[in-house]
């Protein structure tokens, strides 16, 4: 049995900080210790007391830097690591010119696997130890992701996405076959250690009516499954959606007619909502997903945290990277994104609520914050050591901070791979395990 105690500046959140002067919002110990037991957190808080309960562990000492829960990134495409930064479009033509003809290459499921690889290498690199993904329309995408991840014990919930029109040829599923390769990789992998299956129909674009029963009979059979897929990203986007689903009163209630808003319902974008969209979200309990880079990459516009978290009927929100559309693996750049644009919004995201959001908040809006998202005893031991010292500007900067909201802004502003000095999966140190990570 391998007990690990690490050391060093503890951090974790209780509830969103509502400013930084919000001290009850989280745990904070300067000389903390977490111990770590069979993959497990087993206790948390100043390292003598939790020292003193351990006898015969492996200390390992990360002072001066702080230990967070890891990172929690709620949406992002597996197969468009070699999509992420192709220029000048919109969201349809982005989609046809680069996406659809990158992700046609994972029918061939060696390029599925080694992509699964490099694609959680990147996301243990950048701190990230949970995630929200989408794979290709190939069932074999999914096979390779959820193998590599199971492979590293890794938390995260993943589907194969279903689409079965405007989309190339290779790239499309029927009604019948999306159905039975989603139960299939349900019934595959789904439970088998860490893993969670989302049922995935890409958008209700590239999806027939048929299809989206399909998913709905799916999500009716499988209750406590997540499911995912894209809402209200792009003005074009959205009336295209109205064309083709002149029924719906608008664009959530595609998905609510087909028994595909809940809890656990992940919604990426959700920019161009109005008021009755967001009451329904709101209603159903399901998450809008903010996914600031690829939201201003693509042109697409600004997400309102505030004013969607301020509601009568507030929504749940996550936050994600949203790679390839996005474009960074790091949740701190995605943050940093997001500061930016809630400040073209007139307001300030406070940098504890940052952090709250990419751990904790995010891990609730995942319905897995009985599992991550926090140090506390009974945990998964998903666990990044933050250096606010990574680099020399950082350095520098460093010598003017006093409070740990300004060390957290700093990180946030500055920091990117670097700045993650370990990253912990299930207790083992995963990153600093990456030597040769990115060769072939
Ligand atoms: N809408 C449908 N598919 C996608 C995708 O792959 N990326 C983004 N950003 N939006 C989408
Ligand atoms: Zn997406």
């Amino acid at each position: 049995m391998s007990v690990l105690l690490l050391r060093g500046r503890v951090l974790s959140f209780r509830t969103r900080p509502e400013s930084v002067d919000d001290r009850a919002a989280y745990v904070f110990e300067e000389d903390g210790g977490v111990l770590v037991r069979d993959g497990r957190i087993a206790a948390v808080g100043d390292f003598a007391a939790v020292a003193a309960e351990a006898a015969g562990a492996r200390v390992v000492d990360h002072r001066p830097h702080l230990i967070l829960p890891g990172f929690i990134d709620a949406h992002v495409h597996m197969p468009q690591m070699q999509v992420i930064a192709s220029y000048g479009a919109e969201l349809l033509d982005w989609l046809n010119t680069y996406t659809f003809p990158e992700e046609t290459r994972f029918r061939d499921s060696q390029h599925g696997r080694r992509i699964a690889r490099l694609f959680l290498d990147e996301m243990i690199r950048h701190g990230t130890t949970t995630v929200a993904a989408f794979c290709s329309v190939h069932r074999e995408s999914a096979d390779a992701f959820f193998a590599e991840a199971l492979a590293r014990n890794m938390r995260v919930v993943a589907g194969k996405v279903m689409m079965d029109r405007n989309a190339p040829e290779g790239l499309r599923d029927t009604p019948q076959s999306g159905y039975d390769d989603s139960k299939a990789l349900i019934g595959e992998w789904h439970g088998k250690g860490r893993l969670h299956y989302a049922i995935t129909p890409r958008f209700a674009i590239t999806s027939s009516p048929e299809q989206m029963e399909a998913a709905g009979a799916l999500a009716a059979e499988f209750p406590a499954l997540h499911i995912q897929t894209h809402l209200s990203e792009n003005h074009a986007e959205i009336a295209l959606t109205r064309e083709l689903y002149p029924e719906a009163r608008d664009y959530t209630d595609v998905y609510a007619r087909y028994g595909l808003l809940r809890q656990r319902t992940l919604l990426g974008h959700c920019i161009h909502l109005d008021a009755r969209e967001a009451d329904a979200i709101h209603e159903a309990g399901a998450t809008a997903v903010f996914c600031p880079t690829s939201n201003l990459f693509l042109g697409s516009g600004l997400f309102d945290w505030q004013g969607y978290s301020r509601r009568a009927k507030p929504l749940r929100i996550a936050a994600a990277t949203d790679v390839g559309g996005g474009t960074s693996y790091s949740m701190l750049r995605t943050m940093d994104e997001a500061y930016k644009v809630i400040a073209l919004q007139g307001e300030k995201m406070n940098p504890l609520a940052a952090f709250w959001q990419i751990t904790l908040g995010n891990a609730e809006a995942l319905s897995l914050g009985t599992h991550v998202g926090t140090l506390e005893p009974g945990m998964d031991a998903d666990i990044v050591v933050l250096d606010a010292r990574a680099t020399p500007a950082m350095r520098l900067r460093m010598e003017r901070v006093e409070t740990l909201a300004q060390e957290l802004f700093l990180l946030q502003t500055l920091g990117d791979d670097r700045a993650i000095a370990e990253t912990y999966v299930a207790g083992q140190p995963a990153r600093s395990m990456l030597a040769g990570a990115g060769k072939e």
